[in-house]
């Protein structure tokens, strides 16, 4: 699986399982509809709530925007598509803009907390911009109510902060219950090079690699099936997951060009007995921030006779 990544937000991939190691209750596939489904926000950029003005509006919305331009998009899309997760790929805050970090933070990820949803994030190369470290910041965020973003994994040596997995249980009432269903990894891609003859944006490190290989592997070997599922997965982190497209009003944007994000909800099989299997499907489409939240560029990832097969839905 390809994992060289110089994309500067994030890598936030999918390894998906049919049949998995135990798990502790947590996040689970809905038992009726056999879907889990993923908001990811980028980049939101948050400053200082109503204080902080937005960039490429056109000059009649200037008065009237702010970071809470952010918040009411995440509240409105939220309530549209009712997620089991949201996810925030980094560029949370704009570190240099910000004030005080920590209250940027707790008002930029507020929605979730206050609609208790379960959440994860990553840091992106602007979160760190201010007085808190890339360490304090995803520290900061590891605290705060209803996350499953972890520091790093326990007892291994790792480059960078945010590098932690979360799995997915099968749905309640099902065989599957206990086992994990769909993994999602996340690794921090970094800020920018540290190397003096690489200029530009960080990249997943060896350690991060070694980490990503040996967790996956310790999960593949207790599979008495391998599923060719996991081959997608860095097809659809590379090419798909990468781009939810720019969330905040405080980033760059273009006036009139509707800010954006996108979802994610993967589905899983009916086995021949009537109960749910492992992930069969993944559809994927952005939303954007208009009258209507309109949907785009819907993609369907299918499972068929053991490869991966990619439909775009006119
Ligand atoms: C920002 O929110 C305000 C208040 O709801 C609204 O009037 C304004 O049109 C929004 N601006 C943009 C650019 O969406
Ligand atoms: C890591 O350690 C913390 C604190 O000791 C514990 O709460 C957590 O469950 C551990 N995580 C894993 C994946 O073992
Ligand atoms: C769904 O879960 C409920 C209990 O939470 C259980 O009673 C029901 O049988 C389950 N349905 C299926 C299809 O497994
Ligand atoms: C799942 O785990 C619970 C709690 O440990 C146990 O009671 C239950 O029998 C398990 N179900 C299956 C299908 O393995
Ligand atoms: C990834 O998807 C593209 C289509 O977008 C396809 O051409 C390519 O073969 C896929 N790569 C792998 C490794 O399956």
């Amino acid at each position: 699986m390809e994992i060289n990544l110089s994309n500067r937000t994030l890598f936030f991939c999918f390894l998906l399982i049919t049949t998995g190691m135990a798990t502790t209750a947590g996040l689970r596939f809905d038992n009726k509809s056999g879907e889990f489904k993923i908001v990811q926000v980028a980049d939101m950029h948050y400053a200082n709530g109503r204080w902080t003005g937005c960039l490429d509006v056109f000059p009649d919305q200037v008065s009237t925007c702010s970071d809470l331009n952010t918040t009411d998009f995440l509240y409105r899309i939220i309530r549209a598509e009712n997620p089991d997760l949201v996810v925030f790929t980094g560029d949370n805050i704009y570190g240099h803009d910000t004030i005080d970090p920590v209250k940027s933070m707790n008002m930029a990820f507020d929605p979730v907390v206050a609609l208790k949803l379960p959440w994860a994030a990553v840091l992106g190369n602007h979160d760190q911009e201010s007085y808190l470290s890339r360490e304090a910041v995803m520290r900061h965020i590891t605290t705060m109510p209803y996350t499953l973003s972890r520091l790093n994994p326990n007892g291994s040596k790792i480059d960078g902060y945010g590098n932690y997995n979360i799995e997915i249980s099968g749905p309640e009432g099902s065989p599957l219950v206990n086992k994990s269903v769909l993994n999602l990894y996340f690794l921090d891609s970094g800020d920018y090079s540290k190397v003096q003859s690489i200029h530009g944006y960080g990249w997943i490190k060896l350690s991060q690699q070694v980490w990503f290989q040996k967790t996956s592997l310790q999960l593949q070997k207790v599979y008495k099936r391998h599923d060719h599922l996991n081959d997608f997965c860095g097809n659809l982190t590379g090419i798909q997951l990468c781009y939810a497209g720019g969330f905040g009003y405080h980033a760059s944007g273009k006036a009139g060009w509707p800010r954006r994000t996108r979802v994610v909800s993967a589905f899983l099989e009916k086995t021949a007995d009537g109960q749910w299997g492992g992930v069969e499907s993944i559809k994927t489409w952005k939303r954007l921030d208009d009258q209507y939240l309109s949907a785009r560029d819907p993609l369907v990832y299918l499972k068929i006779h053991q490869h991966q097969h990619q439909h775009k839905i006119e």
